[in-house]
């Protein structure tokens, strides 16, 4: 069942990921069933595909 509250992740892209803190930040959220999440990034060019290592997290 969707919750009634929704988390906005946004980082930069850095060396074909983000930073390490980044990572950190994510992996330390909560585990959580029907919290949806949306993300943005910053970047130069390419992020390398970074939307799949995020929702594995
Ligand atoms: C150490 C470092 C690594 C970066 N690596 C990438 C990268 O792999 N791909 C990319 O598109 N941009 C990369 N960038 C650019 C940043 O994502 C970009 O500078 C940041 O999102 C802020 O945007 P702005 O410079 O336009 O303000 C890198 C920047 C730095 C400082």
């Amino acid at each position: 069942m969707p919750s009634d509250h929704i988390i906005g992740l946004g980082f930069p892209i850095a060396e074909l990921s983000t930073y390490e803190f980044v990572w950190k930040f994510i992996k330390s959220l909560p585990l959580s069933e029907g919290t949806e999440i949306f993300m943005v990034d910053t970047l130069a060019g390419f992020s390398g595909g970074i939307v799949g290592p995020v929702r594995d997290c």
